[in-house]
């Protein structure tokens, strides 16, 4: 697969996965495009647990479950969400960002036409008084999400933890952040190269959200204190590349000589 076209057609995969194993051969290419990875210096701080066996999986899978639940009850993450959702397809391809509500949440059958002009504006209430929800979500609203997603965890053939050891920091001040945007290249190499082999891949961010969270996956899985639990990406074989996605004009974000410019 040509470079562009796996950018282009790289997408989050969140539905569940072929029930078999990543080949020995697909999951070498993938590490190897991470090996490949620039970063300042080359000090290449990375360092990947590859979880195979359903123990790391259960204990990812437990600790998801129960972040989402408490994000249900945390009024703050919801309203901040509200901001990025989208009810339909129509204004998700007209915004050109954010994601597709009935992507992230498994929305009642009666609600789920956001087109709808009447569910439409049950969702937008909804969305508009996303702090209400959290009533919903002390009710328990957080535990189907909660499920659907830990269950989708477990049941992944593999998952991946990616970790930054902060020993292996470049010199000068801005070490740190030259060390995080070598990261970010780092998993998209991955996912480049993951959807070369027609693997699919999910960041799983909830388990993450929180230090006592980070700290617990830590100590399950040896991570030492030096290190930063970046990111948890789950991967499988897709049966079809049915994934949608948006992106913003190449003009809302590029200037010429001067932010606020746009012609050249
Ligand atoms: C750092 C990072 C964290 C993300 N966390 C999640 C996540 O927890 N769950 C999820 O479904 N997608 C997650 N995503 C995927 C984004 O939602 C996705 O990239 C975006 O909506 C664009 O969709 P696309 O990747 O299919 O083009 C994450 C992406 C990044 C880069």
């Amino acid at each position: 697969m040509d470079v562009i076209e796996a950018i282009t057609q790289r997408r989050s995969h969140r539905g569940e996965y072929e029930n078999r194993p990543i080949d020995e051969s697909d999951l070498s290419s993938v590490i190897e495009a991470a090996r490949w990875t620039p970063s300042p210096f080359n000090v290449q701080p990375w360092e990947l647990i590859l979880i195979e066996k359903s123990e790391g999986k259960e204990v990812l899978a437990n600790l998801t479950e129960k972040a989402i639940v408490e994000q249900f009850k945390d009024a703050k993450f919801l309203d901040d969400n509200s901001v990025w959702m989208c009810l339909n397809e129509t204004e998700w391809q007209e915004r050109g960002d954010g994601v597709l509500l009935a992507d992230h949440v498994t929305l009642p059958k009666l609600l789920e036409d956001g087109t709808n002009k009447i569910t439409g504006n049950i969702l937008k209430g909804l969305l508009k008084h996303a702090k209400s929800l959290t009533i919903l979500g002390h009710l328990g609203a957080g535990k189907i999400p909660a499920k659907d997603i830990s269950k989708q965890v477990r049941d992944s053939p593999l998952l991946v933890l990616v970790t930054m050891n902060t020993n292996r920091r470049p010199p000068g001040e801005g070490g740190t952040r030259w060390m995080w945007l070598s990261m970010g290249m780092l998993i998209q190499n991955m996912l480049l190269a993951a959807t070369s082999h027609g693997i699919g891949v999910q960041f799983v961010s909830a388990p993450l959200e929180k230090e006592s969270d980070r700290d617990e996956i830590r100590e399950h899985f040896n991570i030492p204190d030096t290190h930063e639990v970046m990111t948890l990406l789950r991967l499988g074989y897709i049966s079809s590349e049915d994934g949608k996605s948006v992106r913003l004009d190449s003009s809302e974000f590029v200037h010429f000589d001067k932010v606020g410019n746009k012609d050249n």
